[in-house]
């Protein structure tokens, strides 16, 4: 008899947005006659056309395998060198990060799960509360946790509390912790670190021998100018950090799909005898064993949002959802709520009405307002009295939903 991976058994039932999904399902089956008017600002998934110079190079990068002379079969499981060395070219140009210390993949929620492959067992995982449940979910699948308590917080973690009074960014703890999953800006509070605090993170790890996996993610929607988008703008950052970008929230390509990892050949773990390997050389193992790259077109198409169009056209797609978010902190603190994040980064956290759970607003928005939200507390027990609305949408949807969260909380 086969045996099972019995670390599946501890999850909680459902992954977060499935979960949103089945009970927004079910409401619009008991009332068919609201369908209609459901807009949905729960999952942050882009909305927006993809930029014409990006659908053009994607075309391009088709019409050149139509023809046998241009075709390509397998490419480099690293990714092609013209979208390492753009991304190099664009984003890490002055940090010291060269074109063969990034991989190309298919998407940050793979790469931030995946990573755990080349870590051992027993090592210590901090992880901030409230978190992206990917971060979560893969180390019970790991087997790097025990069960989940009442509260749904897993035995062995270490949960680093974000709250209003540390502005959701995560003190560096008292205890030691040997893996450390950074978010910024964060998803789901939309914070940000400042340099001071990435410097305090860095330093940390430095004096833990620690790895910090740092998820930008959301580094294009970054406005203030004194916020890093990357962490190897910290000095030191070299020897402890691994930073997870994407092209979703970007270039819109979380129907596309392409990311990247940026691991510096500096940064080491350690076997059980001490010797120190490079992470890089591990990576490369196993990227190079389970994966077989991103798509041709898919990556002309990445390398196009570094183009001088591209550019252009990306940065108007952020001013279009920073415009959108912009309005959902004015709706929602006109409504009376405490309202976080929503200045640098796509998301909107906004305080609970007195006396309403997470999941009370949810069933609330969805079955008086037609809008879907993200429960606070699906990011865990941090995020209970908080719930997150999503800037990706039309402009038209997110005035429709500033109108309704006023109507409905006035
Ligand atoms: C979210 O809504 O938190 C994101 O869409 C999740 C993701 O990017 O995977």
């Amino acid at each position: 008899m086969a045996t099972i991976n019995a670390n599946f058994l501890k999850l909680k039932a459902g992954y977060l947005f499935p979960e949103i999904g089945r009970r927004v399902k079910a409401y619009t089956e008991a009332n068919p006659d609201k369908a209609a008017r459901i807009i949905r600002c729960g999952i942050g998934d882009v909305t927006e056309a993809l930029p014409p110079a990006i659908v053009k190079a994607m075309h391009e990068g088709v019409d050149e395998l139509a023809h046998r002379e241009t075709f390509h079969g397998y490419g480099p499981e690293q990714g092609y060198e013209f979208l390492r060395q753009a991304i190099v070219d664009n984003q890490f140009a002055d940090l010291g990060i060269s074109a063969d210390e990034v991989f190309i993949s298919d998407g940050s929620k793979c790469d931030t799960g995946n990573i755990l492959d080349i870590f051992g067992k027993g090592n210590t995982i901090a992880i901030t509360d409230p978190v992206y449940p990917v971060y979560v979910d893969t180390n019970v699948m790991a087997g790097n946790t025990g069960d989940a308590d009442a509260k749904g917080a897993y035995e062995g973690l270490l949960y680093l509390p974000c709250n209003a009074e540390n502005g959701f960014v995560a003190d560096v703890p008292t205890e030691k912790a040997d893996l450390i999953y950074l978010c910024f800006p964060n998803n789901p509070t939309g914070s940000v670190a400042t340099r001071a605090q990435l410097e305090a993170w860095v330093a940390y790890a430095k004096a833990n021998d620690a790895i910090i996996l740092f998820d930008a993610a959301y580094e294009a929607f970054i406005q203030d100018p004194e916020i890093p988008h990357s962490i190897f703008e910290i000095e030191g950052a070299k020897d402890c950090c691994i930073e997870f970008r994407s092209f979703s929230k970007n270039g819109g390509f979380t129907g596309v799909r392409c990311a990247y990892v940026v691991i510096p050949k500096t940064v080491t773990g350690k076997t059980e005898t001490g010797e120190r390997i490079p992470l890089h050389q591990l990576w490369s193992r196993r990227h190079s064993t389970k994966f077989n790259g991103a798509s041709y077109p898919v990556q002309k198409a990445a390398a196009a949002v570094f183009s001088e169009e591209g550019k252009a056209q990306v940065n108007e797609l952020i001013e279009h959802y920073m415009g959108n978010a912009k309005l959902l902190i004015e709706a929602a603190t006109a409504a009376g709520l405490q309202v976080f994040g929503g200045k640098n980064a796509p998301y909107v956290w906004v305080g609970c009405p007195k006396g309403l759970s997470s999941w009370d607003m949810f069933d609330k928005m969805l079955q008086e307002a037609q809008v879907v939200i993200t429960p606070g507390s699906g990011f865990g027990s941090a995020g209970e009295g908080y719930f997150r609305i999503s800037a990706f949408n039309s402009r038209a949807n997110v005035e429709e939903v500033c109108n309704r969260l006023k109507a409905l909380i006035a």
